[in-house]
Order: structure tokens, then sequence, then C-alpha cells
């Protein structure tokens, strides 16, 4: 959560930081700002709201200088106000610092710090206080590093300061993403590589502790134990395009439908070491967050259909349920890589063996883990996810029945794209209601889970979703006359059951919206959309594309940015 970028080169800073700032908002999106340093002056600009108006409003790309910071906000101390946008200053502006975190030991470090005043309510301008009382007796080099070393907590850290002769980038990360980017005669840092891209494909991940000052010339890096020391630079061969809307009104309906064409380069990922280590296993633990958890709880079922011991958690509750052994392999699936509450799970799994299924190379995740399978995915920009979704079921689906059986896939997505003139009629029906329910059986329940977890989250109507046989159990109290029932039926062994409960719906009144390929299903449905004849093995695909669909139309029905939902940040980076 929390976007950070900062440059040092000889282009414009304003320009290349505003410019990257766009790009890293989903990272976070209630407040923006912007510094500059020049002819040792700091220039600074912020306030609260999105990217796009604070920067035209406060016209960062007029301000001068060729080393700056920029931070777009997701709020964890302090109200959403211009205060606590970043970036800080300290007490006589000699420093100015953007942090994505939480530093933990803030109110104990501030008050060791009397007589500095302090201009917002946030954690981390406490930060910037403590790198000025140190610049009065320590170098630069010496002040930062010493400044770093008293925080407790998460950080990813960009700050500059006036007392530099050289008018370097300083910068750090412990527990939050930051990634320098190694360009020719410049240098970057941001939170995440699209912001960097159209500048650079040499990436440097930094390692959890790692410090670093960046200028124009080169960086240099040193450990948590301050000394210096040298990190892999890898390359990404990702094109800048993909970060890009292409033509669509949102990042999330190019994603959607980026499905088709990003699903051939999934199924060629590595996945032969990882398989070999699940075949050694027979106790599995799968864990996620989110969109990504959806995908475990899949994985389980078919892992437990092979005769494993298998069994999905979320993240944030394993360390208090979960018992992982030497005996037991742990396999984690994070989109990002840096998820927290995933990060802090795969720690706590520390006698096992542990395999990371991510779409972030370089990430986290991949280099606490002892093998890593890649989705190649592409970058995600939307908060929702939708098609690193369908890449970490193809990536499931390769481990369990092998490349063969997905040769229908790709063709199966595009057809299902064609669904969406008839989920784009349904849409506006939808908008209108208070209440949604999604129910499926068996294996399309995770299925169920993801499309009600979607529907909540851009379009902000409240929507549950159940195995059908649980309406009876409590939920039917809730079905009353007019009340949309998405039901997932494809034609396989759950149909007859799933019948059952549909007649329950509709006998209370119930709206039924069905997905299936069983003309009986759709003739007794208000509204239906078609799934074409296909290898059952694969409906789960069928289901997801129509629902992420009608997930993005009710949103832009009801007049929400779904690239943009209400409190969340695509990256979520704090426990
Ligand atoms: C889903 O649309 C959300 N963006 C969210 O649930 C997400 O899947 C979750 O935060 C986990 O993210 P990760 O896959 O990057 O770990």
């Amino acid at each position: 959560m929390c976007g950070i970028i900062g440059y040092v080169g000889l282009g414009k800073a304003s320009q290349i930081i505003t410019d990257g700032l766009k790009r890293l908002e989903y990272r976070g999106y209630d407040s923006v700002g912007i510094a500059v340093l020049k002819n040792k002056k700091f220039e600074l600009r912020k306030d609260k709201g999105m990217v796009g108006e604070v920067s035209s409003q406060l016209e960062f790309t007029t301000m001068d200088g060729n080393i700056g910071i920029g931070h777009t906000r997701w709020a964890t101390h302090g109200v959403v106000c211009t205060e606590n946008a970043h970036p800080h200053f300290d007490c006589n502006k000699t420093v100015v610092l953007a942090h994505n975190g939480v530093i933990e030991n803030f109110l104990q470090l501030k008050k060791g710090l009397n007589g500095h005043k302090f201009s917002s309510e946030t954690d981390s301008e406490v930060v910037a206080h403590i790198f000025e009382e140190n610049l009065k007796l320590l170098s630069p080099e010496e002040a930062f590093l010493t400044t770093i070393s008293s925080l407790g907590g998460s950080y990813a850290i960009a700050a500059l300061s006036t007392n530099d002769p050289e008018e370097r980038l300083f910068i750090a990360r412990r527990n939050s993403p930051l990634i320098i980017g190694v360009g020719k005669g410049e240098m970057f840092c941001a939170s995440d590589i699209p912001a960097m891209l159209p500048y650079t494909r040499s990436f440097i991940h930094l390692e959890e502790g790692d410090r670093a000052i960046l200028s124009k010339s080169g960086y240099t890096i040193y450990d948590p134990e301050g000394k210096k020391i040298n990190r892999e630079i890898i390359t990404v061969d990702w094109n800048f395009d993909v970060a890009q809307k292409g033509g669509y009104s949102h990042f999330m309906l190019k994603e959607i439908h980026d499905q088709e064409h990003f699903i051939g380069q999934t199924l060629h990922s590595e996945t032969d070491k990882a398989k070999v280590m699940i075949d050694k296993f027979e106790k599995i633990h799968i864990l996620a967050a989110g969109t990504s958890y959806h995908s475990a709880l899949l994985f389980s079922y078919l892992l437990s259909e092979k005769g494993k011991i298998a069994q999905a958690f979320v993240a944030s509750d394993y360390q208090f349920i979960g018992k992982p052994d030497e005996k037991t392999l742990v396999i984690a699936i994070s989109q990002s890589g840096e998820t927290a509450d995933v990060l802090q799970a795969l720690r706590y799994a520390s006698k096992s063996k542990k395999i990371a299924i991510t779409n972030t190379i370089g990430s986290t995740i991949t280099r606490i883990s002892d093998e890593t399978i890649l989705l190649n995915a592409g970058p995600e920009v939307g908060v929702a996810a939708t098609k690193t979704f369908t890449s970490q079921m193809a990536i499931i689906y390769k481990i369990i029945y092998g490349k063969v059986k997905l040769s229908a896939l790709q063709k199966l997505i595009a057809t299902m794209l064609e669904c969406e003139e008839s989920v784009r009629k349904i849409a506006p029906l939808l908008a209108k209601k208070s209440n949604v329910f999604f129910i499926a059986r068996g294996k399309n329940v995770p299925i169920a889970y993801e499309a009600s977890l979607k529907f909540k989250e851009i379009t902000y109507i409240s929507s549950e979703a159940y195995p059908g046989g649980e309406l009876k159990h409590g939920t039917l109290s809730l079905i009353t006359e007019g009340v949309p029932v998405i039901v997932l039926a494809p034609n396989d062994q759950t149909l007859s059951k799933l019948a059952g409960n549909i007649q329950e719906a509709k006998a209370r009144g119930a709206m039924i919206l069905s997905i299936t390929d069983d003309p009986e299903t759709a003739k007794i449905s208000y509204q239906s959309i078609q799934i074409p004849k296909c290898d059952p093995l694969l409906y789960p695909f069928a289901l997801i594309i129509p629902l992420q669909l009608l997930a993005y139309h009710v949103s832009i029905e009801r007049g929400i940015n779904p690239d943009r939902p209400r409190n969340l940040a695509k990256s979520v980076t704090v426990e």
C-alpha cells in the first residue's frame, strides 16, 4: 500500500515522477505529493485526492530539478488531509521523505525528539526528524544508515537532504517493496516495476533491511549491518504497452480481455520442479489472501481428489491455526509476491519446504521460498485481480492434470469473452439491487467466492457466496421477492443437486441468473449466460469470465471507477 517513486539523473524529475505516480496509483489513492530538489532548496507540493487531479491542479510538472521523490498514499496513521500526505519535511526543511509501511516504534522515537515541531499525524514524519537530528553530527550517508537502524516495523523509504553536496537519493526497505531501476546516467527507485518501465528494463530487488544511495552515476547498496553489498540486476522483458490501458476505458476491462492472450504465456511457465516437490509430500498447506485464496481453495480441492492431505488457509490466520512441520509442504499464492499477510505466514512455516506461485519476478515471496512458479501474466494494474486469477488456476490445472488437458483453454476464454454484450444487458438490473447471492457446488464453489468478492469490491453492493446446499441452513431467510441469486450451473455432477437449490430459491421469489450449458436450467432462469460445449474440466474458467465482466459492468452502471475501489489498494503490504 502506498506507492513511492524517486528519480536522480539529468531528466526533468517532476515529469518522470508524476508519470510514475500515475502508474503506481493502484497502490493507494487518497492523497499524493512530490518534492524536487534544486539549488539546495526543496519545492514540495501535495494534497488529498487522486494523482491525475492533484498533479494538474498543483501543476506538478512545472517544478524544476533533476532529483526528486513522489508518493501516493493509502492512509494508515492519520486521516486523509494535506498535512498527512507525503512527502514530509523535517523542522528546517533540510530533509524530505516519503514512506510506505508502518513505523511501529514511532511514538517511542518521537519522545526522544525534544523540541522538534511536527506538522502531521503520521508515523512517517518522525523518520525525517531523526534524519535531521543525525545530520547534525554525521555525514549524510552515516546519518541515513543510523536513522534506518533505529526504525521498527515496516518501511520503504525514499529521502533527500539539502546537506548532501552530491545530491543523492537515500532509500531503504524492510517488509515493504522497493525496487531500484538502473538507467544510463540516471537511477530510479519505485514500489513496483511498471512505474519505471518507460525508462529501463534493468532492476534490482532490494533484500529485507537493505539501504541504498543512488546518484546519477550509480548506486551503493548496504546490507542490514551497514556493509556494502552487491545485489543481482534482473532484466524484465515486459513490454511497456502491458502497463497501459490500450484503448480500453479501464485497466480492469483490458485485463479481463488480456486473459485470452496471457493464458498461453502462463501455460509455458516452468512447473516441473514444483510438481516433483508436490508429488513427494502427502501433507500440503496452501496460503493466500483475497482472490489468491480462492485459487488456493480450488488447489486444495484438486489435491485432495488426488489423495493428498491438502488444506487452504487464509494467510493472516495461519499463525493461529496452521501447524506446519518438516513433513508439510507449504505453497503460497500471491499475485504481487509482496502481500504482508502471506509473507508473514510463509515465515511462520520456517521448518517447511516452500513453493511460491506469483506474477512478480524477484518479489519477496520468491526469495523466502525454495521454488517459484511464475504466472507470466504480465503486470496487473487494476485493483481487482482478474487475469492473475485465471493464470493461477491455469498453473494449478497444469500441475494437477498436465498441459495437454488445457489445449482448448485459450479458445474457451475467447468464446466466453464474447458474452460481454449479454452481460452488459443484465448489469442495469443488478445495479439497482442491494444484495446479491452467488451459489455453486463442489469445485465451482471457489469460483462463486471469487465472483462475489469481485462483485462487492467494485460495485459496493453487498454480496455473498455459498455452496448451494447451505442456503437452507440460514441464508434462505434473506431470499425474498426479486433478490438476485446468481447460479454457477455447468452441466457436471453438481447440477442435479444445484437444481434443487435453484427451486428452493425460486420458491421464495429469487431472481435466478444462471451461467450454464444446461437448457433446462437456462429455461427456468430469469436470464442466462451460455457456456459453450467444452471439456467439463475447464468449467471453472468458463464460469469466471462472465462473472468478472458482470462485476465490471455493474460497477460502471453505478458510476464507480472499478480500477480505484474505495478504501482498497492493489498490493497490501501491511498486516
Ligand atoms: C482481489 O480483487 C483483490 N485485489 C485482493 O483480494 C488480492 O487478491 C489480495 O490482496 C491478495 O493479493 P496478492 O495475490 O497480491 O497476494
